[in-house]
């Protein structure tokens, strides 16, 4: 009953590393969040998640199920959890919204497909979960395409179609990046809600450390393609182990100046730990350390640590 990531590796057709072995599990009810900056390799993990990655990019090794079906290969079932059981908010709206559907299509969409709801039908159902969302339910609301609805809107009408199926588990790829404070705020206590009432598990995925941190129980830090640390929330945020979250931290407490330097493309990046370079407490040792591996929530294995 839950979605199992089994060390997931993901390469460049050039055999590039974008993302080393990776594990991780969601279960329903959980409360799982992903931090990691710009370019670490956060979106191609939820494409490999639904088993969707862009041409160029490979699975290397590892395995994807949910429900005890494999995501990552096709499957007679897999169209069956995808989007009913496991939903999936991408990170752009634009991209995600078909620019010809009306609001009333993109809702009716899944549920017509899954369950085999008439638009009416859905579109009733679906009523009361509009309404917890702020979104209009009248006629010309309904009737509007994706470009007539604000920011907001069409960030709250993604999640709509996410749940629209009532799925176990939900994942969101930078869900209130284009929101502004308050409306951000309020799309989390929603979602928290909702995650509350329908015993919904969700990993929720985002390069701001504080956003995640606020709405999650287990936490995992990626960069550069490589998990570096993982564990309950308040310990990750007490107890950094790691110098990159460490670092993550005090940009995100305004202690210290947002990340120096940057994250080094795919092909550029270091042997072993990928913050060598940037990192202020770097051993000898850390050309040599592994990724993250094991049960996540156990802690790491910083070796510039031990
Ligand atoms: N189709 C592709 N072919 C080759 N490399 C890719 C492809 N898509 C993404 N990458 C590379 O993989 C790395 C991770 O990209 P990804 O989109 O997962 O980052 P992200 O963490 O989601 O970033 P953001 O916060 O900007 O959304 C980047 O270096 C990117 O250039
Ligand atoms: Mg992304």
């Amino acid at each position: 009953m839950s979605l199992l990531v089994e060390g997931l590796d993901l390469e460049r057709n050039d055999g590039t590393t974008l993302l080393a072995p990776m594990d991780f599990v969601l279960r329903p009810g959980d409360r799982l969040g992903l931090a990691g900056e710009s370019g670490s390799g956060k979106s191609l993990l939820v494409q490999a998640l639904f088993g969707v990655l862009p041409p160029g990019v490979r699975q290397a090794g590892g395995s994807v199920r949910a429900f005890g079906v494999p995501m990552d290969r096709p499957h007679p079932e897999r169209d069956r959890i995808r989007g009913r059981r496991l939903a999936w908010v991408p990170q752009d709206p634009l991209q995600a919204l078909n620019p010809f559907l009306r609001v009333r299509d993109h809702l009716a969409l899944l549920p017509g497909v899954h369950l085999g709801e008439s638009r009416a039908h859905a579109l009733t159902r679906l009523g009361p979960l509009l309404e917890r969302l702020r979104l209009p339910r009248d006629r010309d609301f309904l009737r509007r395409h994706p470009h007539e609805l604000s920011g907001g809107q069409r960030q709250r009408l993604l999640l709509a179609v996410a749940l629209s199926c009532d799925p176990e588990l939900l994942i969101l790829d930078e869900p209130t990046t284009a929101l502004d404070p308050t409306v951000q705020a309020e799309f989390l206590s929603l979602v928290l809600e909702l995650q509350a009432e329908r015993a919904l598990g969700f990993l929720w995925i985002s390069h701001d450390l504080g956003v995640v941190a606020s709405v999650t129980e287990r936490l995992m830090i990626l960069y550069g393609g490589q998990l570096l640390e993982a564990g309950p929330t308040g310990s990750v945020l007490q107890k950094p182990r790691h110098p990159y979250t460490r670092r993550l931290l005090s940009a995100a407490r305004r202690e210290a100046a947002a990340e120096s330097g940057h994250l080094p493309a795919p092909g550029d990046r270091p042997e072993g730990c990928p913050f060598r370079g940037r990192c202020p407490e770097e051993r000898p040792s850390c050309a040599r350390w592994g990724p993250w591996k094991g049960e996540p929530m156990d802690g790491l294995r910083c070796e510039a640590l031990d």
